[in-house]
Order: structure tokens, then C-alpha cells, then sequence
């Protein structure tokens, strides 16, 4: 019986090897790692660990599908509650790419280390169910603890990255990283500086501010300081010019979608300034209209991305709308990165729905005088409302 196991190298997946034997008796166990722009000493590690614990190891790079599936996050402004949806986009990618090896593998099932309290077991099984696939989950299946798998872990010779004291359950991919557990699960807790890495503390970040430049076509970011690069480079180059800025930190109490509060932890960079600029170019070039109803799109996208339903026929639909609005969403967008901060401070459009004739107050060809009659009717009434009760 073979079972192939979706495999971050870390404490919940590696545990889960020894377990399907033991505990479910599977004889041969695949492990896939799937390289969304995580850190290639984790790429590294994972393929160690899965070729000296499992029977076949695979790594398989989708770093071109993530960005493109990043590139529908900015255009549709992606956020959930205020968290920029890194791992939630990650989830179905990694998901469709462990099947394709348990289909390869003539796997009977998938496994995956998720535990049962978080987003990422119905992210992964939705995916993994839509191919027929039976699922086993040993941490939710067998009602693990973190600190029962460090344990186990030892038991069997297996060195984990996680200790008691540090037992933080982290998740990181090209957009973004989540901190989460141990000492942080209390929201009163202020998380030590040392569960960050990506980004400098705001305090300690230069004294001098840094302006950069964004270029975007349709919506998607092209080139940073007018050099064109490709979107891994640009967003890996925003991550390090913002992180040295101290921008992209979040520290938030989210909603599962078990309907469990959450205190989360993130760092995501580049996810702050292109978002900001992207939000603000999209200020400049479409309609009042466009952007209130787009708001609502926006809205109903990030949940579907957070819940795992962007196989819902809704996903494609609600895409077909944003990239409609983004066909002139093109230019540029100044950003200044100053300890912690980052602030849009110019922009320009060739689709700017503005203009510096019609709205100066040193010009005249808009006479606005005619401005009068559009005044005697706005507000009407609001003002005989309030006469009824002079
Ligand atoms: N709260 C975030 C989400 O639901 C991050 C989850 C991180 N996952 C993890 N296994 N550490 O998308």
C-alpha cells in the first residue's frame, strides 16, 4: 500500500512518515515538496528528510504558477481581515501538484500533515477530494499535540527544527510568512523580535527614507525602478528593499473558517507595497463606480481564496470581472519606505480618468459657476427633512 504525503521537511509532516506505517500501515510512503518560493535551504532540507525517511522523495517547482495566481491577488487586491493570503493561494497549488504525483505513484491515498483546528486541512482535502483521492490527516486523525510529536519525533531519531521553547509552527512562501503558536497563540503576549526574519524592526531600520518605483501593466507589476524583471525577481527584490525598511509586519486576530479566533503573525513585504501602490494607481484610473463595486468583488474573492474554494465556478467569474477592470490599470507608482512605513507619494497613468485642466484652482475652463445650479439640488432632501422640525 502506498500513501504519498504532501511534505514540508517540518515537525507535523515529518512525524506523519513513521506514523502512516506504524499506525496505518501503508509500507511505502512518497514524500512531495512543492517549491512556491520558500527559502532554499527549507527546499533543501525537505528533500534530505524525505529521502532519509521515506521510501521516494520528490520535489517539484511551481514557482511560475504562484506567481501567476499572485499576479490575480494584486489585481484583485487580496486581503482577508487584513492578511495578505499567502498561504491560503499556496494551499490549492500544492495541492493539484500532489496529486499529479499520486496519480503517477499509483497512490491508493494522500496524506498530509494539517492539523484539525486550522484553514489548511480544508484548503489541501478540498483539492485532494475533487480527484477521488482517500485523505489521511494523522495530526487531526489522531488527535496529535505539538509537543507529543517532538516527543515522538525523538523517539524515532528524528531531528526536528521545533524545540519545547521554541515551538513556533511557521509557513513561508515567496509572499509571504506566517508565525503562528507556542507563546503567540496568547493575544496579549507581544511577540519577541526573533520570531522575525524577514523584515528589520521598524526602529532599527535606516534613518534615511528610500523612494522606489513601480511600473504595472493590466494590473500587474513589470518593473522596479524602471528596470523590467520578471514577477519572482521583482516581488523576492521588494521583500528584501522592504524588509530592510521594516514594512510588511502583521499582528492580527483572524477568523478561521472553523469559526476559531486567531492571534496570526506575518511578514510579507513586497504584499504591502504592491498591494498599496497597485490600490492607488487603481485610484487614479477607474471610476468612482468601478472601484465602490470592485470593493465588494474584492471582498467575496479573498474569502473564497481563504476558505480553499477557487474551484468554485464563482472564482472564475469573479476573475473575469477584475482583470476586465484591470486592462487599463497601467503606469507607475512612487513608494517611499521610511521604518516601517510604506507611502505612495506619486503616480501617473497614460488612462488617468483625471484632469489637471478640470480640477486646478488656477484654471478657468471649467466655469465653475455652473457649479451653482448643481448645489440648489444637492442635498434637497435632507434640507425639507429638516425644515419639518424648524
Ligand atoms: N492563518 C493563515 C492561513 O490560514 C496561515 C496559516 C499558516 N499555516 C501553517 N501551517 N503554519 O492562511
Amino acid at each position: 500500500m502506498k500513501v504519498v504525503l504532501s511534505y514540508s521537511g517540518g515537525l507535523d509532516t515529518t512525524v506523519c512518515i513513521p506514523l502512516l506505517k506504524e499506525k496505518y500501515g501503508f509500507d511505502e510512503v512518497v514524500t512531495v515538496t512543492v517549491d512556491i518560493g520558500q527559502p532554499y535551504e527549507d527546499i533543501k532540507q525537505a528533500e534530505e528528510r524525505g529521502k532519509k525517511y521515506a521510501d521516494k522523495h520528490y520535489t517539484i517547482d511551481a514557482k511560475k504558477e504562484f506567481v501567476d495566481s499572485l499576479f490575480m491577488l494584486i489585481k484583485a487586491n487580496g486581503n482577508y481581515e487584513g492578511y495578505v493570503l499567502g498561504t491560503a493561494l499556496a494551499r490549492p497549488l500544492i495541492a493539484e501538484k500532489v496529486v499529479e504525483v499520486a496519480k503517477k505513484e499509483n497512490a491508493e491515498a494522500i496524506a498530509h500533515g494539517c492539523t484539525g483546528k486550522g484553514n489548511d486541512q480544508l484548503r489541501f482535502e478540498n483539492i485532494f477530494r475533487q480527484y477521488g483521492f482517500r485523505v489521511i490527516a494523522p495530526v487531526r486523525e489522531l488527535n496529535l499535540t505539538r509537543e507529543w510529536e517532538i516527543e515522538y519525533a525523538r523517539q524515532h531519531g528524528i531531528d526536528v527544527p521545533a524545540t519545547k521553547e521554541k515551538p513556533y509552527s511557521i509557513d513561508e512562501n515567496l509572499w509571504s510568512r506566517s508565525i503562528e503558536g507556542g507563546k503567540l497563540e496568547d493575544p496579549s503576549f507581544i511577540p519577541p523580535e526573533d520570531i522575525y526574519e524577514w523584515t528589520t524592526s521598524p526602529e532599527k531600520a535606516p534613518d534615511e527614507p528610500e523612494i522606489i518605483k513601480i511600473d504595472f501593466e493590466k494590473g500587474v507589476p513589470v518593473a522596479l525602478n524602471d528596470e523590467r524583471m520578471d514577477g519572482f525577481e521583482l516581488i523576492k527584490k521588494l521583500n528584501e528593499i522592504g524588509g530592510k525598511h521594516g514594512v510588511g509586519r502583521t499582528d492580527m486576530i483572524e477568523d478561521r473558517v472553523l469559526g476559531l479566533k486567531a492571534r496570526e503573525n506575518y511578514e510579507h513585504s513586497a504584499a504591502t507595497i504592491l498591494l498599496t501602490a497597485h490600490k492607488d494607481l487603481e485610484n487614479l484610473v477607474l471610476s468612482r463606480r468601478e472601484l465602490k463595486f470592485k470593493k465588494l468583488v474584492e471582498e467575496e474573492w479573498a474569502e473564497l481564496v481563504y476558505y480553499g474554494l477557487v474551484n468554485d465556478p464563482l472564482y472564475d467569474a469573479l476573475n473575469a470581472f477584475i482583470d476586465k477592470t484591470q486592462e487599463r490599470v497601467t503606469g507607475w507608482v512612487k513608494v517611499k519606505l521610511y521604518k516601517g512605513s510604506a507611502v505612495v507619494v506619486a503616480r501617473h497613468s497614460p488612462h488617468a480618468l483625471y484632469s489637471e485642466e478640470l480640477v486646478s484652482f488656477d484654471t478657468s475652463s471649467l466655469d465653475q459657476r455652473l457649479a451653482e445650479g448643481f448645489a440648489v439640488f444637492h442635498g434637497l432632501q435632507g434640507r425639507l427633512y429638516r425644515r419639518l422640525f424648524q
